[in-house]
């Protein structure tokens, strides 16, 4: 099926808003700096809370793991949604509820409300994390689209270090007479308001369009972000998006589990795995294994995660730049090897070594394991997420493979502190689990998650739904 348009007129979004495709890119991918600062931000914000609030151990749990909650629940609800009304719509309503849960979350004035704050900005993180990928993936030209999708993970690492920086920045700096992690939660506003402002200049998905029979505007997007190529090479590439909707049937969940279910499995596994390799027990609680584990003083830990929330964004700006040279397989497989072997030494040597002599040897390790992640399971399982679903159930398969996320996140959350104790504050123990996990992933990549480096979206879903 072919379509004959003429070139984008003088009243399209091209002229009416002269975004760059770098803008665009960037705000695109803006959900993800909400998604790691609004994660990252308790760590240090939430032994504050406790004392101000007088709340228990498990209080204090509770408002970290309830945007956990809130984003599994946020990101299940967004993909039926997102494929019914849009993914630009939807990007606006998920800055608007990080807006309200941010600002009631800085305003609250006590357990209940705060609880019921980090739900809703859950909400926002989960529905960021799942329209995020699949919008970034459906806009992005096929030779770049892994990179241009690892712009996401990017942000993610990017907020998850702005968070860390603004605990320590507003630590004991009660500012006009506000406490502390008032300002730390509060400053999530920031790059909230980005998001709308980008959700609100950003054009709509391509693809999304011409699934509800808008060629013409389709075509006028793919002509404003596809700047460099000739209007032959778009509408060839058009010509192929509306083929393969053609022949789509209605999206619906039934649709998801008939049609799509080798890519269900695979966005599904590699979500638990990327969670189950632990990675959240070093994002958020690496202060506590250091001054459980090793006797460090409290700045000194926050330090340490600070470097490690370096080493995590430097590696994942060298993952964008090699993302498209390699394939996404051959780079999960990389990232599992490292994380075993580097998971299993650092497990080996805290059980047999002198854990007093062990600080610096671990923090070596965690950072090589942090490295590994970064260069492959951080971005790809959110870039594939966005890839392995045919059109018409893109947004609910994306769904569901980032509701596994944050249960997946969930889990190791909840039980990292309590296993930690149970090994005696020995590090080994844990990561030794983790370990398990990593090496478990090998197998899983090599079965069941599928090639999609150079292919365009519709290539790979014939060849998903032919398997
Ligand atoms: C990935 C994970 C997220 C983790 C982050 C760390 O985005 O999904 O849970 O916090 O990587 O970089």
């Amino acid at each position: 099926m072919t379509t004959s348009l003429q070139p984008a007129e003088s009243h399209g979004f091209s002229t009416r808003f002269p975004l760059n495709s770098a803008f665009i890119f960037t705000f695109g991918a803006l959900g993800g700096m909400l998604f790691g600062f609004d994660t990252g931000i308790i760590s240090g914000a939430s032994p504050l809370i406790e004392a101000d609030f007088g709340l228990s151990v498990s209080q204090t749990g509770f408002i970290t793991s309830s945007v956990l909650i809130g984003s599994c629940v946020g990101a299940l609800s967004i993909g039926a949604l997102s494929d019914r009304f849009g993914r630009k719509k939807l990007l606006i309503v998920s800055a608007i509820l990080f807006l309200l849960g941010s600002s009631l979350c800085a305003g609250a004035t006590g357990f209940a409300m705060m609880v019921f704050a980090r739900i809703l900005l859950g909400l926002a993180v989960g529905a960021a994390s799942a329209l995020t990928p699949a919008y970034l993936a459906e806009l992005a030209p096929k030779e770049r689209r892994g990179s241009l999708s690892t712009l996401f993970q990017l942000m993610v690492t990017f907020g998850i270090l702005l968070a860390y920086a603004s605990n320590l920045g507003f630590l004991h700096h009660d500012l006009l007479g506000f406490a502390d992690w008032r300002w730390m939660l509060g400053s999530a506003l920031v790059p909230a308001a980005l998001l709308l402002i980008g959700g609100i200049l950003l054009p709509e998905s391509p693809r999304y369009l011409v699934n509800k029979g808008d060629v013409r505007n389709a075509f006028k997007v793919l002509t404003l972000i596809r700047k460099d190529v000739d209007q032959a090479q778009v509408q060839v590439e058009l010509d192929e998006i509306v083929a393969v909707a053609a022949q789509d049937t209605k999206g619906g969940v039934r649709e998801l589990f008939r049609i799509a279910r080798p890519a269900l499995v695979a966005a599904v596994g590699i979500m638990l795995f990327q969670q189950l390799v632990g990675i959240n027990s070093v994002i958020y609680f690496l202060p506590q294994v250091f001054i459980k584990g090793f006797g460090f003083p409290e700045g000194d830990a926050i330090w340490v995660s600070v470097g490690i929330g370096v080493v995590n964004f430097v590696s994942t700006i060298v993952a964008t730049l090699i993302m498209d040279r390699f394939g996404r397989k051959q780079l999960l497989l990389v990232g599992s090897v490292v994380m075993t072997l580097s998971l299993a030494i650092l497990a080996v040597m805290n059980f047999v070594g002198d854990v007093a002599a062990l600080a610096v040897p671990t923090m070596v390790l965690i950072a090589v394991y942090i490295l590994g992640f970064a260069v492959s399971w951080g971005p790809i399982a959110w870039v594939l997420i966005g890839e392995i679903f045919p059109l018409s159930v893109r947004g609910i398969g994306s769904s569901f493979g980032s509701a596994a996320n944050w249960l997946g996140n969930f889990i190791v959350s909840q039980f990292f502190l309590v296993l930690l104790d149970a090994f005696g504050n020995n590090v080994g123990g844990p990561f030794a689990i983790f370990g398990v996990f990593a090496a478990l992933s090998i197998p899983f990549v090599i079965r069941f998650v599928p090639e999609t480096k150079g292919k365009s979206l519709e290539q790979i879903e014939a060849e998903m739904t032919r398997r």
